[in-house]
């Protein structure tokens, strides 16, 4: 892999870093997935080891990925390698690496078919189609979407395209900086539907479902808290690691990512504490599932004042928020690739946007043509790798969510843990880091070494015995 190219300039400033990071982490992941798992899992339990995961596995995962992309100052496979060489390791840890480039080819196939959705919501909420709309009516204005696969597949094609396109034209920067201005303004729509929330009557029940902790919730919440926790910072795939690369040497890594990781848990908690008021004033399943958001939005924008302008604003911005993190899902590949043929980035950003593509479909069925289709069946003959018609089992689109952001994204991340604080170990942390306080130091290399790591196997065997 001689071919790559050593990062030939690294970023003005910290501010970059920043920009591209919180765009990669704010996205469908806190306004969608965020509460309708919360939801599925039955409230503040969740929350809560999702809150405990952040702080003690992910925040240490995205400080292991910083640094060692910083340190190799490659894309990530090849940082990896050239690491693991100079420190006298074995050059497989960057299979690690490998894998996070096919999850983050694997996450964008259902990502972009659910960013197709808000693109399909932006048309709506201009045409007035929800004006004045019944939870009961918005439910089933959601399930006449998905029940329809052209269209869906129309809308992820259009999305999948311009995540490509933004690729081939290398206007990522571009992007980013107009997240500069988006951001703020998904905040300040955030807070309006918070106000709308209290109107509602029933905020407080969506504050006591988000925050009441129920023990007897925790065993099946941990695998998918831990999980979301990853998928929500864009850890554990290489995206945070290829932008590390492009980190000053100078910069303050541990601020930074401070500041990343805050404010992707503060638009996670807003949306959440926007949306389940409306889903308890209108008489919704918080356990709905993925359409929770597309369900209670419109009936929050279809009774407001300028709900209409609001609506679109607002799904115009989940767009933009899913477009720049899905940039970074396909960016490490097609990095990853053209370094190694030169000249074909062009056409390896739209092959492998083609593949995405193609899997995408098969989310696009799992709510519709394929609903009947499960895989990973465990029923009362046994167990079957697919099965039609089965009850329980996995959909396609649960299934490609269950192998990221359950399997894949944690074991990427503990072995990027442990690369970070083992294999670089006390000296590069230190160095890396600029730390004059040995107590600091400790703790985060305890952290590294041993809480993150024990963390994820803790999780992962809790699950296995369930
Ligand atoms: N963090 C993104 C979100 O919350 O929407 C999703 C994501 C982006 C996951 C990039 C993984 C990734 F590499
Ligand atoms: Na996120």
């Amino acid at each position: 892999m001689a071919g790559d190219k050593a990062v030939a300039q690294v970023w003005a400033s910290r501010w970059i870093f920043i920009l591209a990071a919180t765009g990669s982490a704010v996205g469908l992941g806190n306004i969608w997935k965020f509460p309708y798992m919360t939801g599925v899992y039955g409230g503040g339990a969740f929350v809560l080891i999702y809150l405990f995961c952040i702080a003690l596995v992910g925040m240490p995962v995205m400080l292991a990925e910083t640094l060692i992309g910083r340190r190799g100052r490659h894309s990530p496979v090849v940082s990896l390698q050239n690491l693991a060489v100079e420190r006298g390791a074995s050059v497989r840890w960057a299979w690690a690496a490998v894998m996070g480039l096919i999850c983050g080819l694997l996450i964008l196939s259902f990502y972009s078919v659910v960013a197709g959705w808000s693109l399909s919501y932006i048309i709506d909420m201009g045409k007035g189609s929800f004006t004045g709309i019944s939870g009961e009516d918005a439910g089933a204005a959601f399930g006449a979407l998905t029940a329809d696969p052209v269209k869906l597949i129309i809308f992820h094609t259009i999305f999948m395209a311009m995540t490509a396109w933004v690729i081939t034209r290398g206007v990522v920067a571009g992007l980013e900086r107009a997240l500069r201005l988006m951001m703020p303004l998904l905040f300040l729509l955030l807070v309006v539907l918070l106000g709308y929330s209290v109107t509602t009557g029933h905020f407080m029940d969506g504050v006591r479902f988000l925050f009441h902790f129920d023990p007897a919730q925790v065993k099946d919440g941990l695998l998918p808290a831990l999980g979301h926790a990853f998928f929500t910072l864009s850890v554990g795939v290489g995206s945070i690691m290829a932008f590390g690369a492009y980190m000053p040497r100078r910069a303050p890594i541990g601020a930074t990512i401070i500041t990343v990781g805050l404010l992707d848990t503060v638009v996670a908690l807003a949306a959440g504490l926007a949306l389940f008021p409306i889903v308890f004033a209108a008489g919704l399943e918080p356990g709905a599932g993925p359409g929770l958001m597309f369900v209670t939005l419109p009936v929050a924008f279809g009774n407001i004042a300028f709900g209409q302008v609001m609506g679109v604003v607002f799904f115009v911005l989940v767009a933009l928020a899913a477009w720049s993190s899905s940039i970074s899902m396909l960016e490490p590949a097609v990095a990853y690739f053209s370094d190694r043929h030169a000249g074909g980035r062009v056409r390896f950003t739209w092959l492998l946007a083609l593949i995405c593509w193609v899997l995408g479909i098969g989310t696009v069925l799992s709510f519709n043509e394929w609903a009947e289709l499960k895989f990973f069946v465990t029923g009362a003959d046994g167990f079957a790798l697919w099965a039609w018609g089965a009850e329980g089992g996995k959909t396609f689109f649960d299934l490609v969510d269950y192998l990221t952001s359950r399997i894949m994204l944690p074991l990427g991340g503990l072995v990027f843990v442990l690369f970070a604080g083992w294999v670089l170990g006390r000296e590069v942390v230190r160095e890396e880091l600029e730390l004059k306080n040995p107590l600091f130091l400790n703790l985060l290399l305890v952290l590294l070494r041993v809480v993150a790591p024990l963390g994820i196997a803790v999780v992962f065997v809790a699950e296995l015995l369930k």
